[in-house]
């Protein structure tokens, strides 16, 4: 279940005419001038000349001249202080816009549904029954994150990201989460990692996306985050940087961006080794192996590491204490602490800075402050689960790259412009719906409704209180979903 996934043949179904009528060129009627149209057929209605041409450009295996997207941007907003990021989805017919967290750290999209406890509340939900594209799967859907788990049902249905739409995506409709997963403006989570650690068994919409030939220019994603943690006047909800799609956006980044495959073997996360790790200079001993793994994560506020490592980060940070009770996992360091942490990844000289306003996660009294990295235990859940989640308190300070083919991560340095958004008060984006988003069809569909949970333990990652930032990092594979 850990291979890359590849067998699927994508269709890009374009072409709804199946026609190969040619547009009829003019036929002039010779002398005489004649008042009276053609009526050998009925008139073409305007949805009848451009499937006539796309018809054509089918039939010559020729890309639809209306695919007019070769790649595409969503504006995210920053929640809370840089706890989490979220972007805005379209799903059904007519389309409904859902703010959704962005998470790179697991492969399932879900909504809180209509019928859920969410109802009545601020949460905005789901209504199946106002789309009209809506199919039921009689599957029940589950999954576990870090801090927090969903449940409910599948269903499928037309969902628009960044200006594409994926027709028929399967979705869990969630009617219980824990408490703290989700509270208004959230409606949900969209996975952004590979389909082997779906719970659902639903290939992702952007690897659909990235798989179908002539849909994107590249098959990448690109995120730019902003921070604004460490700026007392932010407030609750501000700008928060932007992810493209099958581009990278060079106005936000300067130089090369460093691209490191994702090791052999690894798990469907963005997968990238951590080979060397500095805390004021110096350098700390880091596992290898598989141990050095890392999922590049999104979707988790801090740096969870091995606890070996940890304890190092913290030896070089004066005053510093291990948490207890509701901190345990975590580490107590002065507010003052001004600490320079670097990356290394995949054995790439380039290493990468992380700024001292990100090695705290927040304040927890009034000279108190909770550090950034905290303990990830993975005993017990198999050798292929990541000893590191990389979160947001790192991939602040770069520009980062989720490339599916040839798979691999990328970072490079931000631009001066994709800096000074951090920091900078401004509007946040409102949700857009696209009136011609390019369309393709989502692959497979799912089957089992019997699946056993196949409990492999799973990584555990300290978070009792929402509080604490979100560690968007799924944990255990739930269903074994299969494929048609
Ligand atoms: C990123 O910026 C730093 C600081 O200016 C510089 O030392 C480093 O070489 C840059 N890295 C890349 C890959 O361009
Ligand atoms: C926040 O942190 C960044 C990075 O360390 C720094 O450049 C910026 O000046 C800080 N902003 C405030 C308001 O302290």
């Amino acid at each position: 279940m850990f291979s890359s996934y590849s067998s699927l043949s994508l269709l890009v179904l374009l072409s709804i005419a199946s026609s190969s009528d040619v547009l009829a060129s003019p036929h002039p009627e010779g002398g005489r001038t004649i008042n009276v149209l053609r009526r050998s057929r009925e008139p073409w209605s305007p949805e009848d000349f451009r499937a006539r041409l796309e018809g054509v450009h089918a039939k010559y295996g020729m890309k639809s001249p209306f695919t007019k997207r070769s790649s595409g941007t969503n504006l995210l907003t920053n929640l809370q202080y840089d706890s989490s990021y979220f972007g805005s989805i379209a799903v059904g017919t007519p389309p409904v816009s859902y703010n959704v967290i962005l998470d790179t750290g697991s492969s399932d999209l879900w909504l809180a549904a209509s019928e859920s406890a969410a109802r009545g509340s601020d949460i905005k939900t789901f209504d199946s029954s106002s789309s009209s594209t809506f199919k039921e799967l009689n599957t029940p859907f589950s999954i576990t994150y870090g801090s927090g788990s969903a449940k409910g049902t599948l269903g499928s249905d037309n969902v628009q990201w960044a200006g594409f739409e994926v027709i028929g995506q399967v979705f869990g409709l969630v009617t219980t989460a824990s408490s703290g997963l989700l509270s208004a403006p959230l409606s949900g989570l969209m996975g952004l990692a590979f389909q082997s650690i779906a719970a659902s068994g639903a290939t992702p919409l952007w690897q659909t996306l990235a798989q179908t030939s002539g849909t994107l220019d590249s098959p990448l994603m690109a995120f730019q985050l902003t921070r604004f943690q460490n700026d007392t006047t932010a407030k609750n909800l501000e700008p928060g940087g932007s992810v493209t799609i099958g581009a990278t956006d060079s106005t936000l980044y300067t130089g090369d961006i460093d691209f490191q495959s994702i090791p052999n073997g690894a798990p469907g996360y963005w997968i990238q080794s951590v080979t060397g790790l500095t805390v004021n200079g110096q350098s700390l001993s880091v596992p290898t192996g598989n141990s050095a793994w890392a999922a590049i994560d999104t979707g988790t506020t801090g740096i969870g590491a091995p606890a070996s490592v940890v304890t190092q980060i913290y030896s070089q940070i004066p005053n510093s204490a291990a948490g207890t009770g509701q901190y345990q996992g975590y580490y107590i360091i002065p507010c003052s602490t001004s600490a320079s942490v670097t990356f290394n990844f995949g054995g790439s000289s380039n290493s990468w800075s992380i700024a001292p306003a990100d090695f705290i996660l927040q304040q927890s009294s009034a000279t108190e402050c909770i550090g950034a990295f905290f303990e990830v235990d993975n005993s017990g859940a198999g050798n292929l689960t990541p000893s590191w989640i990389v979160g947001d308190s790192f991939l602040k300070n770069v520009y980062s790259v989720f490339r599916q083919d040839p798979a691999a991560v990328g970072f490079a340095n931000l631009s001066a412009k994709a800096n000074a958004m951090s920091g900078t008060d401004g509007t946040v984006p409102s949700p857009t719906i696209a009136s011609f988003p390019s369309t393709v069809t989502a692959t497979g569909s799912v089957v089992v409704a019997t699946g056993t949970a196949n409990s492999n333990g799973g990584i555990s990652a300290f978070a009792r209180s929402a509080g604490f930032g979100w560690i968007l990092c799924i944990v255990a594979s739930v269903f074994a979903g299969l494929f048609l």
